[in-house]
């Protein structure tokens, strides 16, 4: 295949969704119509690519979206296209819609499977990094991340009125998969006493340290977020190891959950969601496969799929050591 003679895109979105994926879904559609390309819409993720759920899409397909969370397309995690029979009928979607490359929109799961499909199948797959997590290597951000952030933070405002009042220490449990960035940032944009998160000291330590950042003199309270597993059992356990050690501390958990994920995307995610989405048809024209579109510096940037999964980004130094230093 000449991967500069694309005629017809793909695009879904799969995995958890992320603030920011219809502004995503908004930039492919109307950058490759605009560029002479048609777009075949893939509802469900891999599950829609496999069962044929595909319409064309025409620039009004995509109005009204911008502002709005979720995904229209749908998501999902499907196990079916991890098995070679489940990508040998998405291929044969592929073949019956004249798709000639797939964009796909989501988070560490949603590329390992475009890229084997990729590699299978030889089809040109880029990817957008969809996700509130923020864990994929080669991009300072992902869409949906600084509204899931913003998100937290507005939480743990209300939660500090309640901790403040009653002279509480609130454990509040954040999302992230394996990656500490929601927890760590919102931590310090709520002024937090304490982040736990997987990628530092021992659970013991750090909440050694948040009680006491918590309960120095002029404190009577305390928010410590902790990061949803850093822990098994996550705030629940944090809470009742505070409670053992510490029985003079009355505690409370709360756990964010799905609301993290919902709601009407920040300016940054819809800019970084239109740029990248616009990228995406850009590199396809470019000849480009099996990368991610990326922003670094804020600049785009292209990473290869593989890298993009396997490297792990790690938290900014500078970001913890603010948090100890600012939580005294
Ligand atoms: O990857 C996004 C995410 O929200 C993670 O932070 C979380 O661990 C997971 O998805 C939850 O998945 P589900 O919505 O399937 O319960």
């Amino acid at each position: 295949m000449e991967y500069n003679k694309i005629k017809t895109v793909g695009v879904l979105t799969s995995g958890g969704d992320a603030p920011g994926m219809n502004a995503a879904i908004r930039a492919v559609t109307r950058a490759a119509i605009g560029q002479g390309i048609r777009v075949k819409a893939i509802y469900r993720g891999y599950k829609g690519l496999i069962d044929g759920e595909v319409v064309e899409f025409s620039t009004q397909d995509v109005s009204g979206i911008i502002q709005r969370g979720g995904t229209i397309l749908k998501s999902a995690r499907c196990k079916e296209f991890q098995t070679p029979e489940g990508r040998q009928q998405a291929y044969e979607t592929i073949l019956k819609e004249q798709i000639d490359a797939l964009i796909v929109i989501g988070g560490d799961g949603t590329f390992t499977g475009g890229r084997l499909f990729a590699q299978e199948y030889d089809v040109p797959v880029i990817g957008l990094p969809g996700t509130i997590d923020n864990d994929l290597w080669g991009t300072d951000a992902t869409i949906g991340y600084d509204t899931s952030l913003s998100t937290i933070t507005e939480c743990i405002d209300k939660l500090r009125d309640t901790a403040t009042s009653h002279e509480r220490v609130f454990l509040v449990e954040v999302m992230g998969r394996n990656a500490g960035f929601l927890t760590l940032n919102a931590a310090i944009a709520g002024g937090c006493e304490a982040a736990i998160i997987p990628e530092r000291a021992s659970v013991k330590e750090q909440l050694e340290d948040a009680i006491g950042n918590g309960r120095r003199k002029s404190k009577n309270s305390s928010i410590v977020l902790v990061q949803e597993h850093a822990v098994e059992g996550g705030a629940k356990t944090v809470a009742e190891m505070i409670e053992k050690e510490h029985p003079e501390y009355s505690t409370r958990v709360t756990v964010l959950g799905h609301l993290q994920r919902g709601g009407s995307p920040t300016a940054y995610d819809r800019i970084l969601a239109s740029r990248m989405g616009a990228a995406a048809i850009q590199a396809l024209q470019d000849g480009q496969r099996n990368v991610m579109i990326g922003i670094q510096n804020d600049d785009i940037v292209l990473v290869p799929l593989s890298k993009a999964i396997h490297q792990k980004k790690d938290i900014k130094e500078d970001s913890w050591q603010a948090l100890q230093t600012l939580s005294i």
